[in-house]
């Protein structure tokens, strides 16, 4: 256990993207149809998001906000020159599967899309910026969800593998810092989004979404043990949707709901940890009856392919109750069905703000794992109204922020051994939950509206200055 008050002098600091949301360039390179590429803005995408349209064929006259999100396809060089300018020590971000193997199933890989990402790294490498890439975030490709039915069927397994296997060599010298999928546990709250699957005519939904699971972390686990082996430096992580959750009163009735609904997102991290299932999961598929098929060899790659550290997303603290009065109207804007907390405020979004349960969880997740933690998503969505002279003085986003980074801080005296973090949309992006572009996260400002007016040009916020500051004092100037 490190002994320290402040963070490590090898500290990650940098900020998350994914392809879907900064790429744009949807067919660009041979790149194939992706879930996201299918998916507008507003309710209807809400619903899409939660498997209960399936929809594959893209209509003319709708926005699709992924088919040239903020341009990064081709404006990458001047985005990684800007947060070299703040000084990152890491910039984590996403392969689109479909840019590397179009439909999934082609026996070679696209070379056009293997030459991107080659390109992006250099970029990064030539600032001494460490890539930290995420395998799978949120898009699956759309062939394989009409043939499949994606993660639902165990073919996903191979096809996944052989992906991972192809990046892995190609990319072994310049990446070392890896993830499998992004938010594994949004596959239960979000099951299209997360997952690329459709409840539509399912009845037995708990049936299809563990069977998923299991598929998913099958597949997480050789992918790890394939790493492993084609770079035995390589660190290969998970990556949770975090957040502990908070039990409304001291009912013991509240507390245990509140850890069940904990558990029930630690199951994925427990099994790509620990690399078994635990007994609770046991316990409740045999309660709820489900079925879950496993392969004779599974047991074997789960135990083998564990994850070298764990990467997580905190946004909220979540809170629950078992009074239905307390439930009743109660609910808070975010995804994971939280009730309002009484004692935190909330975004614009109606999105928990908790900067003490960022130290909470760091803790719960250090205590249950013992491994390294990277933070790798943080931040505010925020709208942001630039000044008649231009400037965008989002002071809000230093706030949120700073708070955070003080209870980070706290977490590493704490003995949690925190290896980075990255600010999710460090530029701002696409919304992965509705699409729009007025919720922005960034340091960076991006001249783009939520129906896709604007330049795109790319303008420093006061964050930008502040964020530069903070890493260059390596988070003693907060
Ligand atoms: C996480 C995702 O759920 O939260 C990101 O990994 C997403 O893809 C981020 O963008 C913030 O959510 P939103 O909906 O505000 O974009």
């Amino acid at each position: 256990v490190k002994d320290s008050n402040s963070f490590p002098e090898t500290f990650l600091w940098g900020g998350a993207l994914a392809a879907n949301q900064v790429e744009g360039g949807y067919l660009e390179g041979g790149k194939g149809l992706t879930t996201v590429d299918l998916m507008p803005t507003g309710e209807e995408r809400q619903t899409i998001s939660k498997g209960y349209i399936s929809n594959f064929t893209p209509k003319q006259d709708v926005y699709y906000p992924s088919h040239e999100a903020v341009d990064f396809y081709h404006r990458f060089e001047e985005d990684i020159a800007l947060f070299a300018e703040m000084g990152f020590k890491s910039l984590r971000l996403s392969i689109a599967w479909s840019r590397i193997f179009p439909t999934g199933e082609e026996d070679q890989p696209n070379e056009v899309g293997l030459q991107f990402y080659d390109q992006v790294f250099d970029e990064l490498l030539k600032y001494n910026i460490e890539p930290v890439v995420t395998l799978c975030h949120f898009d699956v490709p759309v062939f394989l969800v009409e043939k499949y039915g994606s993660w639902k069927s165990r073919e996903m397994v191979n096809l996944f593998e052989k992906y991972a296997k192809t990046v892995f060599e190609r990319y072994k010298n310049k990446v070392k810092y890896w993830m499998t999928f992004n938010e594994i546990n949004m596959l239960l709250h979000r099951p299209y989004m997360g997952a690329g699957i459709t409840l539509v005519g399912e009845n037995q939904i708990n049936q299809v979404l563990y069977q998923a699971a299991h598929h998913q972390l099958v597949a997480s686990a050789l992918a790890v043990k394939a790493g492993h082996e084609i770079n035995p430096d390589f660190k290969i992580g998970c990556m949770l949707a975090a957040g502990a959750t908070y039990p409304y009163t001291s009912n013991p009735d509240d507390y245990w709901k509140a850890m069940e609904k904990d558990r029930e997102s630690f199951f994925f991290i427990d099994v790509q940890s620990r690399g078994e299932y635990p007994g609770y999961a046991r316990r409740f598929f045999r309660d709820e009856g489900l079925d879950i098929l496993m392969e004779p060899g599974d047991v074997d790659i789960l135990k083998e392919g564990t994850v070298d550290y764990i990467g997580f997303s905190y946004y909220s603290s979540r809170c629950t109750s078992t009074d239905p009065e307390v439930l009743k109207g109660a609910i808070s804007g975010n995804i994971f069905g939280s009730i309002k907390n009484p004692y935190t405020k909330a975004s614009q979004w109606g999105w928990t703000i908790d900067p003490k349960g960022l130290r909470i969880t760091a803790n719960q997740l250090w205590d249950r794992y013992q491994k390294p933690l990277f933070v790798v998503e943080n931040g505010l969505g925020a709208v942001d109204v630039p000044e008649e002279d231009g400037t965008i003085n989002d002071d809000y986003r230093i706030e949120y922020l700073r708070e955070h980074f003080i209870e980070m801080k706290e977490a590493i005296q704490d003995g949690v051994d925190i290896i980075g973090y990255t600010s999710w949309g460090p530029i701002d992006i696409v919304s992965a939950s509705t699409g729009e572009m007025k919720k922005r996260y960034g340091y960076i400002y991006v001249d783009r509206d939520n129906a896709g007016n604007g330049t795109m040009e790319r303008r420093r916020k006061k964050s930008f200055y502040w964020y530069k500051d903070v890493i260059r004092s390596n988070g003693e100037k907060l």
